[in-house]
């Protein structure tokens, strides 16, 4: 038997288990993917079990991301560009920590939108989920990017790092959303009901601009959008999509994205 889990605190309500497991059981492989739990202080002692034999490797989250850099023996480039490892691979005995999550995003918008026009993208927030989503937004060739946060210095210090330019929060719809062919919501904002911006700023975007959430599940953002006809993706394809390019690294072997939908919509339904 072979192992996986997710490496952070609190993980118990991750939802990478089933998703993995629901994945392993169709293929009929011989692993299982567990929660582990792991204090600050444990995790040094935590990545080094990664090197045994029987472990295909991990999933890294909160607060261990940044952390979890010096302990591995290589990080990729894309982990490097983000400032985060959210997977380990193992390599014999040598970590790799790379790092899904631009990936995830990108294989969620061009298997939902694919064509969607590459002019002007409009990130709010400025934590870690943003930093992944302006890497993935590079690669995808957007003209250009314009990040707005609720504290200024903060996207202007990772506007600074990227390179893209930045606007003041409360200036952020007249001065971006008319020419927004994308906009993401990458505040935390969204887990708890809250909208980053009135539904009466949607009316600044045009028709053809999609709106993003990173959350699991549809939003007052994203149905304030949806209401006004604007194409609308919630984060749920982000999640499954960072999983299965990890699956695919731990085992070389393409992963069963539908399979791995489906057990995430479930146990999402079973905890509504
Ligand atoms: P993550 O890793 O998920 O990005 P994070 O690093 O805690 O999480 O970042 C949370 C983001 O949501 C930040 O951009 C935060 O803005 P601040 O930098 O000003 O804190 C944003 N956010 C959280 N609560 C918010 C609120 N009430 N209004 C606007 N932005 C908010």
């Amino acid at each position: 038997m072979r192992h996986a889990g997710v490496i952070g605190d609190p993980v118990a309500h991750s939802l990478s288990p089933h998703m993995h497991n629901t994945a392993f059981e169709a293929l009929g492989i011989d692993a299982t993917y567990e929660l582990w739990e792991t204090s600050a202080a444990d995790l040094p002692s935590r990545v080094e079990s990664l090197r045994g034999e029987s472990m295909l490797g991990a999933n890294v989250t909160v607060p261990h991301k940044q952390s979890v850099m010096p302990l591995v023996d290589e990080v990729s480039d894309t982990a490097q560009q983000i400032g985060a490892v959210n997977t380990i691979i193992r390599d014999g005995s040598r970590l790799i920590g790379d790092n899904t999550d631009a990936f995830g995003f990108r294989q969620s918008i061009d298997a939902t939108f694919p064509d969607i026009i590459r002019g002007t993208a409009v990130v709010l927030g400025a934590g870690g989920a943003s930093r992944a989503v302006i890497v993935a937004l590079r690669e995808m060739g957007f003209d250009r990017i314009v990040l707005a946060n609720r504290t200024l210095a903060r996207a202007e210090a990772l506007g600074a790092g990227f390179g893209v330019d930045v606007v003041p929060w409360e200036r952020v719809v007249e001065a971006t959303f008319p020419d927004a062919s994308l906009l993401v919501n990458a505040t935390s904002l969204g887990w708890h009901d809250e909208m980053p911006v009135d539904a009466e700023a949607l009316d600044h975007l045009s028709p053809a601009t999609l709106v993003m959430d990173l959350t699991y599940r549809e939003t007052p953002l994203l149905r304030a959008a949806g209401d006004r006809g604007l194409g609308t993706l919630d984060g749920l394809g982000m999640l499954i999509y960072q999983g299965a390019r990890a699956f695919e690294l731990w085992l070389g072997r393409p992963a069963p994205v539908d399979v791995m939908r489906g057990a995430v919509v479930a146990e999402q339904s079973r905890r509504a």
